[in-house]
């Protein structure tokens, strides 16, 4: 009548790490860095606590800052002097991010990936060109072949200044092959392609788009994002990247989203990323300052839960502060 079979005598204090199924460390975290032309001092970002956009002459600091707590990869986000409506300070050699990473690389040892997207360099905030008549017509938005241009040169343009990686967030159809080869005519046989594969339309990059300045004057991104009801879709969008030649495969958000990163484990051989977002984190500041949540302990939480359903590696703006107690 009693049980013999007791999964509990696996859970005393002695036996939990060795049977531990997952675990979380500084080497799987990727920090975002905001790095600002527009300002000569760090600006906070309100609805992110503890993050900043910083100027120029920080950027290096701010990068060695995240060093110290064992985090060595950053991905980078550009605030830039002026807008346009191509975006074209995205791909200008002289451009917030590529000066950015210039610093970066010549002054530190961290592995720096580029965000590749025009949303926070056009004037009208989507990520690519926009058909003429869209903001009278918001079901007309960005124009996916002319985009692949732009966002190939913006890809080679980081590589140029020195980035280890670039990492596709415009979800335009092809754009992961159509940077691989811009990248491998420039020389760049070895910069790495992480594409925001399964990338959804979704409301929880609330914050970013306050912290990047990029959301849309009109209209939405379910256009070219994908519709959050869709599961089979992400292995379609995943397996079109991976043909195309992306070495990783992110997801994004994520932990509303974990069965996608679950689906993407399973279905291919290639490392996945999971991007826990804006949103996520600042949900969780927002019911720890009213002393509902412990930030520390849910924070954990989340990212063993991504690494559970098979990410290999989570960029995350919880990075530092969890890396330093790892
Ligand atoms: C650029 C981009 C976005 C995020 C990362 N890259 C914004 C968007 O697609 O609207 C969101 C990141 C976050 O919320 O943390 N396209």
């Amino acid at each position: 009548m009693y049980p013999t079979d007791r999964p509990r005598r696996l859970r005393t204090d002695g036996i939990r790490p060795l049977v531990s199924e997952s675990s979380l460390s500084a080497s799987d975290l990727v920090a975002p860095v905001f790095v600002d032309a527009t300002t000569d001092e760090r600006v906070p970002i309100e609805s992110m606590p503890g993050h900043e956009r910083v100027p120029h002459d920080e950027a290096v600091a701010r990068v060695e800052e995240v060093r110290e707590t064992g985090v060595e990869a950053v991905i980078l986000f550009g605030i830039p002097e002026t807008k346009d409506p191509t975006g074209s300070r995205a791909y200008a050699d002289d451009g917030v991010v590529q000066r950015a990473i210039r610093r970066i690389s010549g002054a530190t040892d961290a592995y720096v990936i580029g965000d590749v997207c025009l949303c926070e360099y056009t004037d009208h905030g989507h990520c690519g060109v926009i058909e003429p008549a869209a903001e009278s017509d918001p079901t007309l938005t960005v124009r996916n072949d002319e985009t692949l241009d732009l966002l190939a040169e913006t890809a080679v343009s980081q590589a140029d200044a020195g980035a280890d990686m670039v990492a596709p967030s415009a979800m335009a159809d092809g754009q992961v092959g159509a940077i691989r080869s811009a990248l491998d005519d420039a020389g760049h046989e070895d910069v790495a392609l992480m594409s925001y594969a399964a990338k959804y339309e979704s409301a929880f990059y609330g914050p970013f788009r306050d912290a990047a300045d990029g959301a849309p004057a009109f209209g939405d991104r379910r256009h070219y994002q994908m519709d959050p009801a869709n599961r089979r879709e992400a292995l379609r969008e995943a397996r079109l990247d991976a043909e195309a030649g992306a070495d990783v495969l992110m997801v994004k958000p994520g932990l509303p989203y974990l069965d996608v990163v679950s689906d993407l484990r399973r279905e291919f051989d290639r490392p996945i990323a999971a991007y826990n977002v804006s949103g996520e984190y600042a949900m969780l500041h927002a019911a720890a300052e009213k002393g509902w949540l412990d930030l520390e302990a849910v924070a954990h939480e989340s990212l063993v839960s991504l690494k559970r359903a098979g990410a290999d590696l989570i960029v995350t703006y919880f990075a530092e502060d969890l890396a330093d107690r790892l």
